[in-house]
């Protein structure tokens, strides 16, 4: 049998947390090569103790801590950081995508190239694309599985999983989509499942996971909103109930095949939970509230425009995130833009709020009209 060779794609927080599971099981399960390549977007970085900044790459595979994505986290030795993304791809068998998906076209011709040909993919990204011409959205599992060719099957991994939690070893469910078939799907689940802290669960609606990873981080943007108006746990809990019901609506509207039990999964759920409470997204929304209730307060503007609120937007994301991405503003304008086309904005009221206030100049108080609207029965 054929050792499955490991490539991560990515080397941000999640992917580096992520890291420590993979390497460690490549290290002691059967299937697979003991060596992990890990592609890094090469940048140099400070680094306590040295005067000089330092390429990340070499930082990561001498002292084994990403400390720009992920500080403080040991990362497993037979996880090497390559730079040059032919050379981490070569003869993978399984490539691990993790990385905010607008980095992500340029790359995929490369990655087809160096693959094996009996290769197969697992996304964790979360988020989703829209193809204008068709009006219709487009998976990034799918895009990926397409720019690959020749049959490439990609699976995705989502689930309640803030990066540093589970790098630092706190019990989490994740849940991996796939239809690979035997022994694949379980060899791929042995991949991340890490007991008793890190536990996944397999299931086969891959549209269903990918879709509910893209659109809560639209739901945690408006429970950063939620947060930022200084409303309280009740609302949230409110806007997480109408938010699960427009991502179930969403899903159903738009593939065939979601399995309601999806909903309950850690990709469903759980996710939804998580993200509203200790993610980036309701972080950076919450920031983008007070600065919009201060700048009407104190006179600055009555509304922004589309240029200011993308201003604010970047202003926050750098400020906060110190080179993380933030991936629900981006969703927030993919969905939006998908429903106009499709001319369902009434089914989702929620949604169309918070891109109204993220995008639109509509003040953040406005949330909660998203959450009381009824939408149109289906
Ligand atoms: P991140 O936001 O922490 O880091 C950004 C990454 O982008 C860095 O690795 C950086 O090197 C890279 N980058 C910057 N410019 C680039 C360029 N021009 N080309 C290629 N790469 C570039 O990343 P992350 O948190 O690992 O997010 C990756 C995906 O995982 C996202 O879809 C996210 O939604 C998802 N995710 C994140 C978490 C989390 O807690 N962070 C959890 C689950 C899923
Ligand atoms: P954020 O990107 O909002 O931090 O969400 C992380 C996540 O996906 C948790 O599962």
């Amino acid at each position: 049998e054929q050792l499955d060779k490991v490539t991560i794609v990515g080397s941000g927080a999640w992917g580096s947390s992520i890291a420590t599971k993979i390497g460690r099981n490549c290290a002691r399960l059967p299937f697979f090569e003991e060596k992990v390549s890990m592609w890094v977007y090469e940048e140099m970085v400070d680094v306590e103790g040295s005067v000089e900044k330092m390429k990340l790459t070499e930082v990561i595979n001498t002292r084994h801590e990403n400390v720009k994505y992920l500080p403080g986290i040991t990362l497993p030795e037979n996880v090497v950081a390559v730079p040059d993304l032919a050379e981490a791809c070569r003869d993978a068998t399984l490539l691990i995508f993790v990385l905010p998906h607008q980095f992500l076209p340029r790359l995929l011709p490369i990655i087809r190239e160096a693959a094996h040909p009996s290769c197969r993919g697992v996304s964790l990204i979360k988020g989703i694309d829209f193809c204008k011409e068709k009006g219709t959205p487009i998976l990034i599992s799918q895009g990926i599985a397409e720019a690959m060719g020749d049959g490439f099957e990609c699976g995705v991994l989502m689930g309640a999983n803030v990066a540093s939690e589970v790098a630092e070893g706190q019990m989490c469910e994740s849940t991996l989509a796939s239809n690979f078939g035997p022994p694949a799907d379980e060899i791929t689940r042995r991949l991340f499942d890490s007991p008793p802290h890190f536990r996944v669960q397999h299931i086969t609606d891959v549209q269903g996971a990918e879709v509910c990873g893209a659109l809560k981080n639209v739901i945690a943007l408006g429970a950063g909103f939620v947060d930022g108006v200084g409303l309280g746990s009740n609302t949230k809990a409110a806007l997480m109930r109408v938010g699960l019901k427009e991502m179930a609506k969403f899903c159903h509207m738009f593939f065939d095949g979601i399995r309601d039990d999806t909903f309950m999964e850690s990709c469903g759920m759980a996710d939804l939970i998580t993200t509203c409470f200790g993610g980036r997204n309701r972080k950076c929304a919450e920031a983008f509230a007070k600065q919009q209730m201060k700048d009407i307060k104190e006179g600055r503007v009555i509304a922004y425009d589309l240029k200011q609120s993308e201003a604010l937007w970047t202003k926050i994301e750098a400020d906060l995130l110190n080179g993380q991405k933030l991936q629900g503003t981006i969703t927030s304008k993919d969905v939006y833009n998908l429903i106009c086309a499709r001319n369902v904005t009434a089914d989702f009221p929620l949604i169309k709020k918070i891109y109204d206030i993220a995008y639109g100049g509509h003040p953040v108080e406005e949330i909660v009209l998203g959450i009381s609207t009824v939408p149109t029965p289906s």
